[in-house]
């Protein structure tokens, strides 16, 4: 079967990244059933033939409207689709899409009229205010990491920067890495608008939030850079937590070691 991908050896590259990502997702135990979505803005790799391409769905609303989003292409997971098969066939387990002239309509465009996923307003509200801010980050990943979620079961710990403190206190690398910590949104309905407006407003000030009791949601250069950031801070919630369950609370770095780290590798306070 013809494909998008077919000759267009750039594009291909960036979808067998997304690809690469769903099978870390799976096979790290974040993926269940359906769990987790990844958008990526392709525009930059978009030619005058797939410009001319025409829809194979019907127009369908965004339920928002994005005024940077017009013309735009990306790549969508699709809703109830699986990480693990994505890993595989992601032309089959998602699409690309065409953002209409309206900037509240897109149509799908290749290879299958695959549904992008139910949280399409959280990821198409960030591309939108990413391009709004001249930002060259191009994906949004979301996520059910599980020792995160367990954390955000804790009222205490979805104060403020609790969190960001304790995992960049773990390892060293984490604050290295994810140098603007974790930010927080309180329990909100998956896939609504509000979720989506939540999100926008917290991730001008992290790369990475916590959707309390659901998930987590990143942004990034490109899928990896967003993966590579959800991981870091999964690898610190791990040692805390095995940490706990041996039996002691983790002394975690000292407020002087954090500080020696941030100067070292010249990171925000
Ligand atoms: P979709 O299958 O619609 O992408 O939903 C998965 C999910 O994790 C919703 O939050
Ligand atoms: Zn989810």
């Amino acid at each position: 079967m013809k494909s998008i991908l077919d000759n267009r050896p750039a594009l291909k590259a960036e979808v067998m990244k997304i690809a690469e990502v769903a099978g870390y997702l799976w096979t790290n135990g974040w993926a269940e059933r359906n769990g987790g979505n990844i958008t990526v803005n392709i525009t930059d790799l978009i030619d005058d033939e797939i410009r001319q391409m025409p829809a194979i769905s019907e127009v369908k609303p965004i339920g928002i409207t994005l005024p940077c989003l017009k013309g735009k292409y990306f790549y969508c997971k699709g809703t109830g689709k699986r990480m693990r098969d994505l890993a595989r066939w992601p032309m089959d387990n998602g699409s690309v899409i065409r953002i209409l002239d309206d900037c509240a309509s897109y149509v799908i465009i290749a290879d299958n009229p695959v549904n992008p996923t139910s949280e399409l307003p959280s990821h198409l509200t960030v591309h939108n205010h990413l391009i709004e801010k001249g930002s060259n980050y191009k994906a949004t990943v979301h996520t059910h990491p599980i020792e995160l979620v367990a954390m955000s079961h804790n009222r205490e710990m979805l104060g403020k920067d609790v969190l960001t403190k304790i995992l960049w206190s773990m390892i060293p690398e984490t604050k290295a890495f994810c140098p603007l910590g974790l930010g927080i949104i309180p329990y909100t309905l998956p896939g609504s608008n509000e979720l989506a407006d939540a999100t926008l407003k917290e991730l001008d000030d992290y790369d990475v939030v916590l959707w309390e009791k659901h998930g987590v949601f990143a942004q990034g250069l490109d899928v990896m850079d967003a993966f590579d950031q959800i991981d870091v801070l999964s690898k610190s919630a791990k040692i805390y937590i095995s940490a706990k369950c041996m039996g002691f609370t983790p002394e975690g770095m000292s407020d002087e070691q954090m500080a020696e780290m941030s100067r070292a590798f010249n990171l925000p306070k």
